[in-house]
Formats: structure tokens, C-alpha cells, sequence
């Protein structure tokens, strides 16, 4: 793991965009594996800002988004499409039939989850995957269970979850109960892998990530295996890791 403790979330958004375009020059048609939640959000803002200019450019780079809410249209102000157009996709030159996210609308598990699998098969995996993190150690939606998932699939969220991410719709019955997600063998394919994360609030989650044992419990220490991961936290995140 080559983990960068920085100042603060601005810092930590400056240098994961730094990460990404490197990856996008190196690789002009790039499969971005991309990640939602309030953490990227300055990431993509850093992005645009070098987009704009001229330092990358988006017209091949394909993308593959972690996750999706079960029940959401597209146009929904909550659902991972609509964060991605309008954190991203609206502000850069990306062809948009480039950009892939679970249909949260199937109803079918099995249908989506395969169809979402073959699409990253067709993509030849993905260059390099965006990661946020859960309070409780969750990677994409893939929450502590008693064995790490394999590829998509759907997923009951857990209380802890829908809690955390309540602050976003009306009230916390509004927060969809299940998601479609990638799994841990999809995000342990790509190439090379990022994680974000930024606040006391992921501090424990970030010391189990990188100093406990690797357990489905902690979803995310399963990063511990893989042979290129960035992690770049900031203070706060990485508090009890550096203390
Ligand atoms: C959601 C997403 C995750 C994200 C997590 C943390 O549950 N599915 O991909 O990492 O929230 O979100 P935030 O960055 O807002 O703390």
C-alpha cells in the first residue's frame, strides 16, 4: 500500500485527481472504476479543473461505477447516475455511451448483476478504481458480511448505512433499502485501486483497513492483499493509524 497522510480534504482532493490524471495520460482510454459519496466530490471538482485546463482529456476514457440504488430512476436527485452527471459527466467532454452504472430499475438480481459483470469483462477490467470507504468499513456497497462477495450483486443495506447516508434524502425512510454493487472480486481485479477518505468518522474504519486482520467483517481490508493500492486520507482519517 503507498499511503499519503495530507493535510486536509482539499489536499487529499488535490492529490487523488493528481493519481487519476496520471492514469488517464499514461492511458488516454482508461477504464475508470468510479466511486460516489460525499468524499470524491472534490476529486471530480480537481478533475474538471483540469479538464478545463487542458491538462486531460475524458473522449475515450470509459467508466465503470461501483454501485447503484435499487429503485431509483436515473433522474432521481439521490441516485449514483445523477450524482455522476452532476459531479462529473456534465462538466468534462466524456462520451456518455462510455460511462456504465448498475440499472437500479431491474428488477431481476440475477439479470443486472450478470449483464453488469459482462460489461466490465467487455471493458477489459478496469485501469484503475476510485474507492470511498463506510463508517464500518464497507467498500462500494459491499457491507461486513461472513465471507467476501464475489462479483455484483444486490444487496440489503445495513441500518448503519442507511443512517449515514439518510443526511441526503428527505428523511431515512426515503434511503432505498437494497442496492446492486460490485463485488470484492471485481474491485480486487482492477489493475491499480485508490481509496479516499477524509474525517474523524472513518478513523476507525481506516485503522482496521490497514492495520487489522483481513476479515468480511471489514470489508476493506481485503485491500491489504493487493499488490497496488494508493490510499490517500487525510489527518483526521488516519488519526488512529498514526498515532
Ligand atoms: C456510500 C457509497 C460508498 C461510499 C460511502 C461513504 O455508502 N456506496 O461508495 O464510499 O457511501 O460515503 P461518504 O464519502 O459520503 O462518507
Amino acid at each position: 500500500m503507498r499511503i499519503y497522510t495530507v493535510k486536509d480534504y482539499d489536499a487529499m482532493s488535490a492529490k487523488a485527481a493528481e493519481i487519476i490524471a496520471a492514469q488517464m495520460i499514461s492511458k488516454p482510454n482508461s477504464v475508470l472504476g468510479l466511486a460516489t459519496g460525499s468524499t470524491p466530490i472534490g476529486t471530480y471538482q480537481n478533475l474538471i479543473k483540469k479538464y478545463n485546463d487542458g491538462i486531460i482529456d475524458f473522449s475515450e476514457i470509459r467508466t465503470a461505477n461501483l454501485d447503484e440504488y435499487k429503485g431509483l430512476t436515473p433522474d432521481h436527485d439521490q441516485s449514483y447516475a445523477y450524482f455522476m452527471r452532476t459531479n462529473l459527466f456534465d462538466h468534462v467532454n466524456i462520451d456518455m455511451a462510455n460511462t456504465n452504472i448498475p440499472n437500479g430499475l431491474v428488477e431481476d438480481a440475477e439479470e443486472e448483476c450478470k449483464r453488469y459483470d459482462a460489461v466490465i469483462d467487455a471493458l477489459g477490467g478496469v485501469d484503475l478504481q476510485l474507492l470511498g470507504i463506510g463508517n464500518n468499513g464497507h467498500i462500494g456497497f459491499n457491507e461486513p458480511a461472513e465471507a467476501f462477495a464475489n462479483g455484483t450483486h444486490s444487496i440489503k443495506l445495513t441500518d448503519n448505512t442507511i443512517e449515514a447516508n439518510a443526511r441526503f434524502f428527505a428523511s431515512k425512510d426515503d434511503v432505498p433499502k437494497y442496492a446492486y454493487t460490485m463485488g470484492i472480486r471485481n474491485i480486487m481485479q482492477a489493475k491499480a485501486i485508490l481509496l479516499v477518505a477524509s474525517g474523524e468518522a472513518k478513523a476507525d474504519a481506516m485503522y482496521k483497513t490497514i492495520c487489522g486482520p483481513i476479515t468480511p467483517e471489514v470489508p476493506a481490508s481485503i485491500l491489504q492483499l493487493h499488490s497496488n493500492v494508493f490510499i490517500v486520507a487525510d489527518e483526521a482519517a488516519m488519526s488512529k493509524v498514526n498515532k
